[in-house]
């Protein structure tokens, strides 16, 4: 974490130019990073293996967002993964890329920062063959179900209980 006079120069600059931000392939460099927002950001947090497992067999789709003034600086990321299972409409087994998680440093929300790390991050897990995106929301995250939703998403079923503190899932598809 910057110090509050860094962050407010970084936010000023994400103000000034709404683009003051760049997307980037994850590394493993940048693990701690992704790790450091997730823990802060969401209360799903993953062992280090889980990330490096995602980053070894999708690495395409797992995507970073920096501050365009210190690209060492993760501010949010995406990653993906595949899945087979049925089909909803069909029940005959299909490939879908799975939304494993996004998240967005607070101070930079609001930008346009996850819009993109999806945009640019869809048509690389779509590459390897699949017939619909797919994702579990929690159905009291209005933010998230807002972005998903101005990305053609939509609710397919609610998952009960699905987190541990027993809230409830949106499970959210877009073909
Ligand atoms: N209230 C209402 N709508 C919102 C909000 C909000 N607070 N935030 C985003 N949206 C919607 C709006 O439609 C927005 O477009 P607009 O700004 O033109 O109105 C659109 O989403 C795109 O917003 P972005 O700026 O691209 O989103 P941002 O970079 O702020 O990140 C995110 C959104 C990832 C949900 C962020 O709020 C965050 O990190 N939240 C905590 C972590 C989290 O909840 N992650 C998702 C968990 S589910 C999962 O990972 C599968
Ligand atoms: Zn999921």
């Amino acid at each position: 974490m910057g110090t509050d006079k860094e962050s407010k120069t970084e936010i000023f600059g994400l103000r000034e130019n709404k683009k003051d931000f760049i997307i980037r392939r994850c590394t493993s460099d940048d693990l701690d990073g992704v790790i450091e927002v997730n823990e802060r950001e969401l209360p799903e947090d993953y062992p280090y293996f889980f990330y490096k497992s995602i980053l070894d067999n999708y690495p395409d789709s797992f995507l970073v967002a920096c501050a365009s003034n210190n690209f060492e600086k993760i501010i949010g990321y995406v990653m993906w993964r595949i899945e087979r299972t049925p089909s909803t409409n069909t029940l005959k087994l299909i490939n879908k890329g799975h939304l494993v998680s996004i998240a967005v440093s607070e101070v930079y929300r609001r930008k346009g920062v996850a819009t993109e790390l999806l945009k640019k991050s869809m048509p690389a897990i779509k590459q390897k063959g699949i017939s619909e995106y797919v994702l579990e929301v929690r159905v009291s995250n209005y933010p998230a179900i807002n972005l998903y939703k101005s990305l053609g998403y939509e609710i397919q079923t609610i998952k009960k209980a699905y987190y541990r503190d027993g809230e409830n899932a949106y499970y959210m598809v877009r073909k």
